[in-house]
């Protein structure tokens, strides 16, 4: 197996390889004037199973025809099996269709990959690992959470309350919950599909006098963050702290998480950035060690 190191990436691809003692193949990359995307692969794959990495984080729609290019070269020159390895999946929460006459973005995305050389797949903390099941090749989601726990941990934050901000991440919590041994709980959110406004409310929650760690799959506008922040200031918890896979961080985000009194960001290289503090190279790796011998 080769890796193939994607320009959204390339710094996670290099890491991954070195863990997974694996050859990579590096790719030249550029963009025209007019915004098309080139790439070309800088050294053979003829028989080899290749793994592509790279991220699908925002501008998606360059990052995602980029990882197709990527496929088509690699299918072209000879490569025998094409693994996507995409830490960010841009779409994943269009999985279904939510008001009438909407289509399934994630799908036709995996369609795509597909008709351009994509044979398996491989993401980390897909928002709903169901959508998996329609994907038209094998696909696969990994977990990022108990490395952010760790973070933690090392941190000397043991037996912090590990909160889910949703119902649907309290797994997520959970997961925290193993690692940092202390307790979980989940707020609960409502979003109006039309407007996109969310609102939350937390009742029956142990947080007052704790240090309690915010945990979820994506930070995008930080909107749910600092609503879960809000009430956790009014229930007194000590220290607040929030982590998350994917750290979009969209526009003021970061600002505006730090001023509802979030003390610190922690997110993974899935989004590189300063707060990528942990890096997912160790569980990518594990998991391409793992189809290599299987
Ligand atoms: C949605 O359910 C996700 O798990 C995240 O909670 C959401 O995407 C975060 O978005 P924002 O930061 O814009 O509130």
């Amino acid at each position: 197996m080769k890796i193939i190191l994607g320009p959204a990436s390339k710094e996670l691809g290099e890491k991954t390889a070195k863990l997974a003692n694996l050859e990579t193949v590096p790719v030249v990359h550029k963009t025209f004037p007019d915004g098309e995307s080139y790439i070309r692969l800088e050294s053979t794959v003829q028989n080899d199973h290749v793994a592509i990495v790279q991220t699908t984080s925002p501008p998606q729609d360059s990052k995602i025809m980029q990882l197709a290019f990527l496929a088509d070269a690699a299918k072209r020159n000879g490569a025998s099996k094409v693994t996507a390895v995409v830490p960010y999946l841009g779409y994943a929460r269009q999985d279904k269709t939510f008001l009438q006459g909407e289509g399934i973005s994630i799908e036709t995305v995996a369609r795509m990959l597909n008709a351009a050389g994509v044979d398996a797949l491989v993401t980390v903390n897909i928002h709903a690992e169901n959508a998996l099941k329609k994907f038209p090749f094998p696909a696969k989601t990994l977990s990022a959470i108990p490395l952010l726990a760790e973070y933690f941990v090392q941190k000397g934050c043991k037996k912090a309350f590990a909160l889910a901000p949703d119902k649907g991440a309290m797994y997520i919590a959970e997961q925290a919950q193993a690692v940092l041994g202390g307790e979980a709980g989940h707020l609960d959110k409502q979003r109006d599909r039309h407007t996109g406004q969310t609102s939350q409310t937390g009742k029956g929650l142990n947080v007052k006098g704790q240090t309690v760690i915010i945990f979820d799959d994506i930070i995008s506008t930080g909107g749910t963050i600092v609503g879960a922040a809000e009430i956790l200031q009014e229930q007194g918890a000590a220290r607040i702290f929030t982590a998350c896979v994917h750290p979009l961080l969209i526009g003021d985000a970061e600002k505006r998480i730090l001023d509802a009194g979030v003390e610190e960001i922690v997110g993974t290289d899935s989004v590189p950035s300063h707060v990528s503090k942990v890096s997912l190279a160790p569980l990518i790796a594990k998991a391409l060690k793992a189809q290599k011998s299987g």
